[in-house]
């Protein structure tokens, strides 16, 4: 089947990555890690996983006019990304700093640069581009105001908006958000920051999720790492495991899962399908050190579905 067109408007870094035996705390040195530097951005990672697992992908983004934005171009480039959207901006390019555990868990600290530049305005000039999209797919690592402005642009010509609200604020979502936005996908801790619902067990899962669709959320995906994920479409809600495998590095398994689902979902596949093809690829993520290096192709993951 002919897939249709995947836009995701969101975040480009570059990743700086220590992994070590332990997070440090506080004040506290670590020493003994091991240094890695790639590309990676929300955004950027959603888009690469949809292209390489077999979408017909166009990624909006805003550089600086530095080294790290032109490594980053020229990557998406060779990756057969259309990159006809991609905007320039005096900050500087966005860089994430990420420390990894012995357990494969992380912790990132991000410096947006030319990420939080991306204004309303940018987003209006890009109305026909978004309009003649089958699914538009974003986070929450640019400005609030340019992904509110995206969906409703994309709501209003009959495009499926799906969100990964990553990383989430602290006081939650406007309401309106909800209205434009087909899809949702947070993790436990980005439901907890929607909905002040803590989601320490199945229950508590439930009832955030319950929570968020008061506020209007239509369909929610909650991802869950190594447990899997909890897909709530319509009355019904269904565990769907993890794979087992052995993480190395979970960076970039929530990007891998939304990139990886929108394709499926562009493919005309039901959502049980498309989330086991998304847990799929994301598990292959895990088992990998790195952001974008980490993300498979389609093949490796159509060997596992
Ligand atoms: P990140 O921020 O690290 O990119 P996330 O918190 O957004 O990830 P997770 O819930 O950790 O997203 O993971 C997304 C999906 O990836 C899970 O639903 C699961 O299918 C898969 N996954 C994550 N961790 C593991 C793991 N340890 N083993 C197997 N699959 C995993
Ligand atoms: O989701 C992983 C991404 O979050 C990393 O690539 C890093 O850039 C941060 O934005």
């Amino acid at each position: 089947m002919k897939s249709k067109k995947i836009l995701v408007i969101g975040s480009s870094n570059t990743d700086m990555t220590v992994k070590a035996e332990k997070l440090p705390l506080p004040g506290e040195t670590v020493l003994g890690g091991t240094f890695c530097m790639g590309h990676g951005g929300k955004g950027a990672n959603q888009a690469i996983a949809a292209k390489r697992l077999g979408g017909d992908v166009s990624f909006a983004c805003k550089v600086g006019k530095d080294s790290f934005g032109t490594m980053s171009i020229e990557k998406y480039r060779s990756e057969n990304v259309d990159i006809s959207n991609v905007m320039y901006s005096d900050c500087p390019s966005g860089v994430a700093l990420i420390t990894v555990d012995g357990n494969a868990e992380n912790s990132i600290v991000v410096a947006s640069g030319a990420n939080a530049d991306i204004s309303v305005e940018d987003i209006r000039n890009m109305a026909p581009v978004i309009a003649s999209s089958s699914i538009l797919l974003m986070q929450l690592e640019i400005p609030l105001e340019a992904v509110i402005e995206a969906a409703k642009t994309a709501h209003e010509a009959g495009v499926y908006v799906v969100l990964n609200p990553a990383p989430a604020p602290a006081q939650g979502l406007p309401e309106e958000i909800y209205r434009y936005v087909s899809l949702i996908i947070p993790n436990e801790t980005e439901l907890a920051l929607l909905t002040g619902i803590r989601t320490d067990s199945r229950e508590a899962v439930l009832s955030a999720v319950e929570n968020l669709k008061s506020k209007g959320a239509k369909s929610v995906i909650v991802t869950l790492g190594s447990k899997g994920s909890l897909v709530c479409d319509g009355d019904t809600s269904e565990l769907i495991p993890a794979r087992k495998v052995k993480a190395v590095d979970t960076t970039a398994a929530g990007d891998t899962f939304c990139g990886a689902l929108c394709v499926a979902l562009a493919e005309g596949k039901p959502m049980s399908d498309a989330v086991g093809f998304a847990t799929a690829a994301s598990s292959l993520t895990v088992t990998r050190m790195g952001a974008l290096d980490s993300i498979p192709c389609r093949d490796e993951v159509i060997g596992l579905v």
